[in-house]
């Protein structure tokens, strides 16, 4: 029995979880746990709410409501949405709870006491208004590189420049409107060059079974050479430094840690939360023993402070922490094609298709087990969805489950038939085969016919890459695999023909009944990880006990997953009568959700149909006259000519275009804006211009010389 400590990213207690983080930490984790628990290995996994950081405050905001308010709403929302969808951590903790202010802090002064913390002043925009230092999400600007006018404070989205939020052009705080000055700060930087070595060292032992994404990032890191990095912020929520001993009150107010340096601390609190009413230092039995195996689980965003961020805090605690063992990062998932976007309205939130589908949540781990970005980004389609339900669960696995009991209850009973006297041996010789290596299976298959012997070793095969498909992190092999487990049953009902030898052979019949009845078993064990609801209740039409893999089930070193193959239900066992495992979803069911999904996005995301565009009629228009405004200095009142008519319209190119250049240019406009007055002037139209990077205007003009006014512009 080995120690598993398992970990998922905590969730930002922001916003509601989607499908796309679902597929990311969560999913492919408690499918690993199951399967550990199935195997009686030694398991923890926990998980949380990460409660910190600009992230809540800028969903406080958005909310109008306090940073706790969010962290409340989301925590509890998260935290019920997971557990309906099956999520079985041992612990869901928070960070905002004291013990992880502690655990964190405790790290913070162990650091500032060994030196490897270095306090810097530095210069950063402070908003005299609000009072506050602004994060860099709090401020815009124009970028510093191409002149995109809504520039974020350290990032720009139009051409992704990287720079210090001091550089941006004309900053205008978010929180007040108003331009920000630039005011002194103390940050405390952590020196993680100290750790360059330790960590090159590390992630070279792991090249040989690492993922190579998860390797690749860690390296071109490490390339670059770490340096120091500041983890703490000026921000008003968070993990406070007032009190820690040796800093002066002045320094410290106003400061918390920074998230990133706090937040996977809190795995270390969530172990502690859970043994809080236990034994409170048990936590120590999985961190800090050389025995347990870490395995992070992480979507590809995370990779660096899992690989080395964290392993440093770690190592340089100096007390004996273990460091991840794996970090299967995942890709991402996308949705019919496109990114996952809450803005746009791309999404479908956990909790809105628990609420719409209950009965179908094996159904969406299924479909996202079978589409899990391992190795690259993936896709959830809402057809996909009905085809996994439909043509592979209800098809393949719900359908035999279903003919088995349907004709042992038409013609046995509803009972594992009785074997017949030649027959008596078949469970004891199965149950030594099927752990025999090839070699010696092949001495005992003179006892089983055809059908059995291409059952046994497909079944054999199948069980062999699904455990070595789950060590490896490959689960969608693992899962596909399984399916196949169920194929095999039904082909072995198929061949075997029962319905025939019902009237011919009873004694065969009555075989092939009670090895398809034990495979019903098998099936459960194999398929618990994926569908552990639905396995639940076969275990309750089979009668046996029911083992799902969750917390409460769980018997640490008891194996159930080895004994998958082997017949244990005994001759003349009740089974329950068959009932619908997987109900199909209709076509109009799933078009439903395709036009709900495309029309709530259109409704946040400013797209216009074909048809509304096509009411915008724009077209080319010469200038005849142009003349300046005498009270607006940026506005031109123009003079043009449509397919021979003339009218007025106001522009705001004075300063980009002198009178001489306009008069005579082809230009293009839209002709059927409703006229309407700028300063005291009508303006019936508008012409086209594009921002250039230096904020000038520069007029939309046809690429041909040909071209008159009045021309359809499409
Ligand atoms: O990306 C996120 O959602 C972060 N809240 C993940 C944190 S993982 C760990 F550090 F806790
Ligand atoms: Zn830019």
């Amino acid at each position: 029995m080995s120690n598993y400590l398992i970990t998922s990213a905590l969730p930002y207690a922001n916003g509601y979880l989607h499908l796309g983080h679902c597929a990311g930490a969560y999913l492919p984790a408690d499918i690993f746990v199951r399967y550990l628990r199935m195997k009686g290995e030694n398991v923890l996994w926990v998980c949380g709410s990460d409660e910190h950081g600009v992230a809540i405050t800028i969903a406080a905001e958005k909310e109008k409501v306090t940073p706790k308010q969010i962290i409340d709403k989301y925590h509890h929302a998260n935290e019920n949405a997971f557990a309906k969808f099956g999520m079985s951590f041992d612990i869901y903790s928070r960070t905002s709870l004291d013990l992880h202010h502690h655990t964190a802090r405790e790290f913070f002064e162990d650091f500032l006491q060994k030196g490897y913390l270095v306090e810097r002043e530095e210069e950063q925009f402070y908003d005299e208004y609000a009072k506050m230092f602004l994060p860099d999400r709090y401020v815009e600007g124009t970028c510093p590189n191409c002149g995109y006018e809504k520039a974020r404070g350290d990032q720009c989205d139009n051409c992704g420049a990287y720079y210090n939020q001091l550089e941006l052009k004309n900053p205008i705080s978010l929180v007040s409107g108003k331009p920000p000055i630039a005011k002194k700060t103390i940050h405390w930087y952590m020196q993680f060059n100290h750790f360059q070595k330790f960590l090159e060292d590390y992630i070279e032992s792991k090249a040989s079974y690492w993922k190579e994404n998860v390797l690749q990032q860690s390296r071109s890191w490490l390339k670059q050479g770490l340096s120091e990095r500041p983890i703490t912020r000026d921000l008003n929520w968070g993990i406070k430094l007032d009190g820690i001993d040796k800093l002066a009150p002045e320094k410290t107010a106003g400061k918390v840690l920074y998230v990133w340096f706090e937040a996977v601390l809190g795995y270390i609190s969530a172990t502690k939360h859970y043994y809080q009413d236990k034994n409170p230092e048990d936590w120590k039995k999985w961190w800090q023993n050389p025995d347990t195996k870490y395995i992070a689980f992480i979507g590809k965003d995370n990779i660096v402070f899992h690989t080395l961020i964290f392993p440093a805090l770690l190592y340089a605690k100096n007390d004996g922490y273990i460091l991840p063992h794996n970090v299967p990062a995942n890709e991402f998932l996308n949705l019919e094609g496109q990114k996952f976007s809450k803005s746009r309205n791309w999404s479908i939130d956990l909790k809105d298709f628990l609420n719409e589908f209950p009965d179908y949540v094996d159904s969406l781990r299924y479909t996202l087990a079978m589409n899990l970005p391992e190795t690259r980004d993936s896709d959830f389609t809402w057809k996909d969805f009905q085809n996994r339900n439909n043509n592979e669960l209800a098809n393949i696995l719900g359908n035999f489950i279903n003919r088995t009991l349907q004709f042992i209850h038409k013609n046995f009973d509803g009972k594992v038939p009785v074997l017949d006297e030649k027959d008596k041996k078949l469970p004891e010789i199965w149950n030594e085969i099927i752990h025999l290596d090839n070699n010696d299976l092949n001495k005992k298959k003179g006892f089983l016919n055809e059908n059995e012997i291409q059952l046994i070793d497909t079944l054999k095969t199948c069980f062999f890459n699904i455990s070595k498909n789950y060590s490896n992190f490959r689960f969608r092999d693992a899962i596909t695999e399984t399916m196949n487990v169920a194929r095999a049953a039904n082909k072995y009902f198929n061949d075997e023909e029962p319905w025939q030898t019902f009237k011919n052979d009873k004694a065969r019949c009555a075989k092939s009944l009670f090895i398809s009845a034990q495979l019903i078993r098998t099936l459960s064990i194999v398929f618990t990880p994926v569908i552990p609801f639905t396995c639940s209740k076969i275990n309750k039409l089979i009668a046996i006990p029911d083992y799902t893999g969750g917390v409460n089930s769980y018997v640490p070193g008891k194996d159930i997953w080895s004994t998958a193959l082997e017949f244990k239900l005994p001759e003349g066992h009740s089974l329950q009568a068959p009932k619908i495992l997987f109900a199909r979803i209709e076509d109009q069911t799933i078009e439903e959700q395709i036009k709900k999904l495309a029309g709530d996005s259109e409704k946040n995301n400013n797209l216009i149909t074909i048809d509304e565009f096509s009411k915008i009629q724009l077209k080319t228009a010469k200038i005849i006259k142009a003349e300046k405004l005498p009270k607006a200095k940026k506005l031109l009142k123009l003079e043009i000519e449509i397919e021979g008519s003339k009218r007025q319209i106001v522009a705001g190119i004075a300063e980009h275009y002198s009178i001489n250049e306009l008069i005579g240019k082809i230009i293009v406009v839209v002709a059927n804006l409703k006229p309407t007055k700028l300063m005291g002037e009508i303006s019936e139209g508008m012409l086209l211009a594009a921002n250039t990077q230096n904020g000038k205007l520069a007029l939309i003009v046809p690429d041909r010389s040909d071209i008159d006014s009045g021309a359809d512009v499409r």
